[in-house]
């Protein structure tokens, strides 16, 4: 995973004056992931899908957005990300993760354990906080997340596990957007 100065990718480069077309990919449990795929969806102009209703086929995109939530410790998508690997390692690729925490060792940690490292090593990732209202939960993971409370030492952590919160924040996507309009532009380094 690295920042700006890294290559957006050498490959399905469009021949000069050509736009990019991309497409946004996601999963979500509890929709705040499908949020904020709509939020850059409308300021983008690219379509989101999610990866359970299917709709559409990532090999037909020149490069993806690809969203999911962190649910215990692990993108939420990861299977379906190895499933896909050959095609998304192919094209540009922007990772949006959406969880509790925010960017840190932490997140870093359980990207890595989620994702291949040469997929890690080209992506670029920015770190979105979502939502999680107990009201909400199955009872699996109400219960799950009081145990993970109970457990947890970080007793800010705890008490959000516990009680929930909200950082939905549509500004967050910027960093999203941006990446997106140099890709469609066919720009391939920083
Ligand atoms: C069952 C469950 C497990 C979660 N595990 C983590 C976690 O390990 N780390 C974290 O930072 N956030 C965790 N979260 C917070 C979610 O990442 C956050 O609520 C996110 O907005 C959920 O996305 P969604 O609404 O698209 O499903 C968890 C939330 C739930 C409901």
């Amino acid at each position: 995973m690295r920042s700006g100065a890294v290559p957006l990718g050498s490959t399905h480069v469009p021949a000069h004056g050509d736009v990019m077309k991309g497409a946004i990919f996601y999963a979500t449990r509890y929709g705040s992931t499908g949020q904020y795929a709509r939020w850059i969806a409308e300021a983008t102009g690219l379509d989101a899908y999610d990866i359970d209703a299917g709709g559409a086929s990532i090999g037909d995109f020149d490069f993806l957005v690809l969203g999911s939530p962190v649910i215990y410790h692990k993108l939420m998508f990861w299977k379906w990300v190895r499933r896909h690997l050959d095609t998304i390692v192919e094209k540009p690729v922007i990772v949006f993760t959406v969880s509790g925490v925010s960017a840190g060792e932490k997140l870093d940690g359980w990207i890595a354990e989620s994702l291949p490292q040469d997929l890690i090593d080209r992506m670029h990732h920015v770190a979105l906080r979502g939502r999680q209202d107990p009201r909400e939960l199955t009872r699996y993971d109400r219960m799950m997340l009081i145990i993970g409370s109970l457990m947890n030492r970080d007793r800010q952590a705890a008490r959000e596990e516990l009680h929930g919160f909200d950082f939905m924040d549509k500004d967050s996507i910027g960093p999203v957007v941006a990446l997106v309009e140099r890709l469609k532009a066919g720009e391939t380094a920083a």
